[in-house]
């Protein structure tokens, strides 16, 4: 027995010392590194072929310089020399959770990926496109690494693109669309949880050693509980102003998976993808299976900096019209519910005039016959208008908008049914339900199975009819409220494609959709925001924060939203929800995108005027915010009151948004607030807006220069007569 164990420990030392040996001898042959205007990401090519992922950071002068990262850490044995790897793939040495992990045609489970060469492509003059390519040495299995630098932005977008030529289809069993390394010592980590009307929850932790796990399997309404969407401080806790910290999430609208792993040797590696539960994807020889991409951005100087990138990037690459105009509208949702008829559309449509916003939103309840949607629980599917509600149809109301000078907009849920539908009833297998089981309802409807191409083609076209029978329609809001119960395909050969290809099917519908109707604004909602991600929003100009229109909750919602998402995109409607005035509802809205969806007879007529000249205002403003640079001020989450500045891009005007957020006779801002993002050199005019009776406490003829406002700051004065404070400041010189 004694002899056994002796020789088992010199075999283990033997093995140690030449694992040892490996990794010293193992040079590196080649540094790759994707650049923007301050970062870089640095890979290197080993000489045994593997690629790893060396450095994500501020960029080196001297790129020659990247050749000695590696010996400036000394962390301890890498057992499998791999730890780094850019792509980690599983069954042959690796000891860490996988980038990508595959049963071969034969049932082999091993993959070893090694580079078999690079391409670099120019897009524009912004934007750089590398390709590595790598390559199993006993199987034709190929892996594509893309990463695609925004170099003004400072974004990287980062994706896989998976082959292969084997007899069979390969089982993919995980396939990540990113493997970030990080080297360092702590992490803390942002993330979001949530629920219906309570989206956009923070939550702050170290990371310690082993697995974090962000992740959803809804399949729909995939942000329901959890954003894919994160926050990571490098070495530091994440503040507004200071540090290194990663912004970035996973472009995919269907179930996510973010693995953040804090490795023996303490470095973090993240890897994010599709969430690989139920899903193990049969992939078809000669098939290229292209993951979504995961896109960052890395700031130090922290999270302002990064959500600016961020906002850059998505007004130029993702958005529709990310730069252009946007729609104020008055939407009916809140004041009728399902009870309206032609002559309260009228009505309605006078009032959308009377308010002064370009555009009347109808919402749900507008469609069915058979089953007519008088309430929740009917006629998904069924998108005809009905009869007893609109006799003279939807183009009688569009005409009618158009002749008062309003536009008109639609509310559909093109990829739901209801269980009372006549498409039900004619399709029951267009519909995701387990065959033998029963039904299961979230806000008693069911999705549509959008894997099957028929299906893809019907929603299209629910789309493509609203436009062709009613030329003139200018703006959709499209929504989608269950998530998937009983995930079951009746198209699907193997259902381990479902929740994959369902995704994907969404998404061909909305590349139809935009090619047909590129420009068409159209509102992004899943029962709130339970579908923000910029795999969606790359169809939208915009999307609704939450059902939750309370402005005291919004204030946060809509503050978390913007460290990722410009404001631009964010919709933001004054309700009857809240107990605080209009002044105060309709200066929360003001921080993205102004609505209104209230009964204006319910108004005094001092409030009525109030809001006619709170939306002139906004239209003079609307600019900086739409297009500006955000700065957050103070963080209502630390702070009794939050403050935003939108400052214009050439620096000459500006807003400042302040929100008291802890009522009491005593709160109030008893110090400046710095300001950021202005000339130090202008002097700028300050003059208080959105005053509804009262007269402003900051002095009417107010002029500091912008390096006052940098250096001491400005009070806005918040205090209980005073919980929200719009200041607006142009530069006079
Ligand atoms: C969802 C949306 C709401 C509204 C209703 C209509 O809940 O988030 O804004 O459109 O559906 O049923």
């Amino acid at each position: 027995m004694k002899k056994y164990t002796l020789l088992l420990v010199v075999v283990l030392f033997a093995e140690i010392v030449k694992g040892q040996q490996t990794q010293l001898m193992l040079k590196t042959m080649e540094n790759i590194v994707v650049e923007t205007k301050d970062l870089s990401l640095v890979l290197t090519v080993e000489e045994n072929k593997d690629v790893n992922m060396v450095y994500l950071g501020k960029k080196l002068q001297d790129p020659n310089e990247y050749r000695q990262l590696n010996g400036q850490y000394k962390q301890g044995h890498d057992y499998t020399n791999m730890y780094q790897s850019a792509y980690t793939a599983s069954g042959t040495r690796n000891l860490l959770e996988p980038a990508i992990s595959v049963e071969h045609a034969d049932g082999n489970q091993a993959l070893d990926l090694k580079f078999v060469g690079q391409e670099l492509k120019t897009i524009d003059n912004n934007r750089k496109e590398l390709i590595i390519k790598l390559k199993d040495e006993l199987y034709p299995f190929h892996v594509e690494l893309h990463y695609l630098s925004n170099f003004q932005e400072n974004v990287i977008e980062q994706w896989a693109v998976i082959k292969h030529n084997e007899k069979k289809n390969v089982k993919l069993i995980k396939y990540a669309s990113a493997n970030i390394n990080l080297k360092g010592e702590d992490y803390y980590l942002r993330s979001y949880h949530g629920d219906w009307i309570a989206e956009m929850q923070r939550e702050d932790e170290k990371l310690t050693h082993g697995i974090k796990t962000l992740d959803s399997k809804l399949g729909t309404r995939t942000n329901l509980f959890r954003s894919s969407y994160f926050a990571l401080g490098l070495n530091n806790r994440i503040t507004e102003n200071q540090g290194t910290v990663l912004l970035g999430g996973l472009e995919w609208s269907g179930n996510f998976r973010v693995d953040f792993e804090k490795d023996p040797q303490d470095n973090l590696r993240i890897m994010a993808g599709v969430n690989n539960y139920a899903s193990h994807y049969s992939l078809a020889a000669g098939t290229a299976f292209v993951t979504p991409k995961f896109s960052f951005t890395v700031s130090t100087n922290g999270l302002g900096e990064g959500s600016r990138n961020l906002h850059d990037w998505a007004r130029k690459q993702r958005l529709i019209d990310g730069y252009g105009e946007r729609y104020t509208l008055l939407n009916n949702w809140e004041s009728t519910y399902f009870n309206f008829d032609e002559q309260k559309i009228s009505h309605l449509l006078d009032n959308t005039k009377k308010l002064g916003v370009d555009l009347f939103l109808l919402d749900d309840g507008w469609f069915g016959n058979k089953y007519p949607r008088n309430a929740d629980t009917s006629a998904l599917g069924d998108w005809e208008e009905n009869k007893s509600k609109l006799p003279n149809g939807l183009l009688s109301i569009v005409k009618e908008a158009n002749k008062k000078d309003v536009k008109f907009g639609i509310w559909v849920e093109p990829e739901m049914v209801s269980p009372k539908s006549e498409l039900y009833e004619k399709k029951p297998q267009w519909v995701v339900k387990q065959p033998k089981r029963d039904e299961y309802y979230f806000r008693n409807q069911l999705v549509l199975d959008l894997s099957n191409p028929e299906v893809q083609d019907f929603v299209f076209n629910i789309l493509d009819n609203l436009f062709q029978k009613n030329p003139g329609l200018a703006y959709i809001k499209w929504d989608c409220n269950a998530v998937i119960y009983n995930a079951y395909s009746y198209f699907q050969k193997d259902q381990n494609n479902f929740y994959v290809d369902y995704t994907k099917g969404l998404y061909r519908v909305l590349d139809r959709f935009r090619e047909k109707y590129p420009t068409v604004p159209m509102m992004l909602c899943s029962g709130g925001g339970g579908r923000i991600d910029y795999g969606s929003l790359q169809y939208f100009t915009e999307y609704w924060p939450s059902d939750n229109t309370d402005p005291f909750d919004r204030i946060f919602m809509q503050y978390e939203n913007s460290l990722f998402f410009p404001s631009i995109a964010s919709v933001n409607h004054v309700t009857t929800f809240g107990k605080q005035d209009l002044k105060f509802k309709i200066d929360v809205a003001m921080m993205g995108k102004m609505g209104f969806d209230l009964n204006l007879e319910e108004l005094s007529a001092d409030e009525l005027s109030f809001a006619q000249q709170a939306v002139k205002t906004y239209d003079q403003y609307k600019h900086i915010i739409w297009h500006g640079d955000l700065f957050r001020l103070a963080d209502p989450r630390k702070d009794n009151h939050a403050s935003l500045a939108y400052v214009s891009k050439d620096k000459s005007q500006a807003l400042m948004l302040n929100y008291l957020v802890q009522y009491s006779q005593v709160s109030s801002t008893s110090a400046p607030i710095q300001w950021l993002g202005l000339d130090p050199n202008k002097k700028y005019k300050i003059q208080e807006i959105n005053l509804h009776g009262t007269n402003s406490w900051i002095p009417s003829e107010l002029i500091l220069s912008g390096d006052f406002l940098m250096k001491v700051g400005l009070n806005p004065i918040l205090n209980n007569n005073r919980k929200s404070v719009i200041l607006a400041l142009k530069a006079i010189n």
